[in-house]
């Protein structure tokens, strides 16, 4: 590939060094065919809808628009901010119907289970089994029945202390799903969800 002309030349656009390394190797890297960082190199498939916009399907043939713009909420939150009165009193956008606890369920026994149990008796977890000491936070009993949803929401969203966040791997629709399941292992052990709001 030779090289064309002064212009070019003083612009930095190829060098006479090029020239040597194209008369060796038949081309050089000036122009090379590798994808810069972050280039798109695969448009993604029509009606394909991402996963980081918080778009995972909420149930069979559900579309979710997307992550939605909470207003009020200040974003991101942290750990620090699971006490603020704005996460505490986060309305429940997800009616608690047989679809959203349908999801819930699949979802809490996929992400959760492993460490609070199965009907969210941390004790029952199988982690228990093998970490004997790992404290086991009891997700059905009467401390968490307390919480309201937006805490349960914000702990599984940023994480608390020893538990990590799930924020990235749960979408917003699916995480009020899960705690409308929460709500229903509440009820199931005996003890009264707080609900939406309640402190
Ligand atoms: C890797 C183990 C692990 C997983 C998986 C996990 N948690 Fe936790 N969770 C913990 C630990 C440990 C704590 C106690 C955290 C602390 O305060 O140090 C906790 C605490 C909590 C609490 C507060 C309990 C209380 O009594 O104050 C809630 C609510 C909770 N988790 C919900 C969830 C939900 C919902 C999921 C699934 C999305 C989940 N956790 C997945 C380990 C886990």
């Amino acid at each position: 590939m030779a090289c064309v002309g002064v212009l070019l030349m003083a612009s930095g656009a190829c060098t006479p060094l090029d020239d040597v390394t194209a008369a060796i190797f038949g081309r050089h890297m000036r122009d090379s065919r590798s994808f810069d960082p972050y280039e798109n190199t695969i448009a993604p498939p029509e009606n394909s809808v991402p996963f980081a916009a918080g778009n995972i399907t909420a149930g069979p043939g559900i579309l979710n628009t997307g992550q939605p713009e909470l207003g009020f909420m200040p974003a991101p939150i942290t750990q620090a901010d699971l006490l603020s009165p704005v996460v505490q009193n986060l309305p429940n956008p997800v009616p608690s119907d047989p679809a959203s606890l349908e999801r819930g369920e699949v979802l809490f026994d996929r992400y959760c289970a492993i460490c609070h149990g199965l009907a969210g008796v941390g004790a029952e977890a199988n982690m228990t089994q093998w970490i004997p000491l790992l404290v086991g936070f009891n997700l059905s009993g009467p401390g968490v029945a307390g919480f309201s949803d937006g805490h349960i929401y914000g702990i599984m969203r940023v994480g608390r202390g020893l538990m990590p966040p799930y924020g990235h791997q749960i979408s917003h629709f699916d995480r009020w799903n899960i705690v409308n399941y929460i709500r229903v292992l509440q009820d199931q052990a005996g003890n009264t969800p707080a609900g939406a709001g309640a402190q």
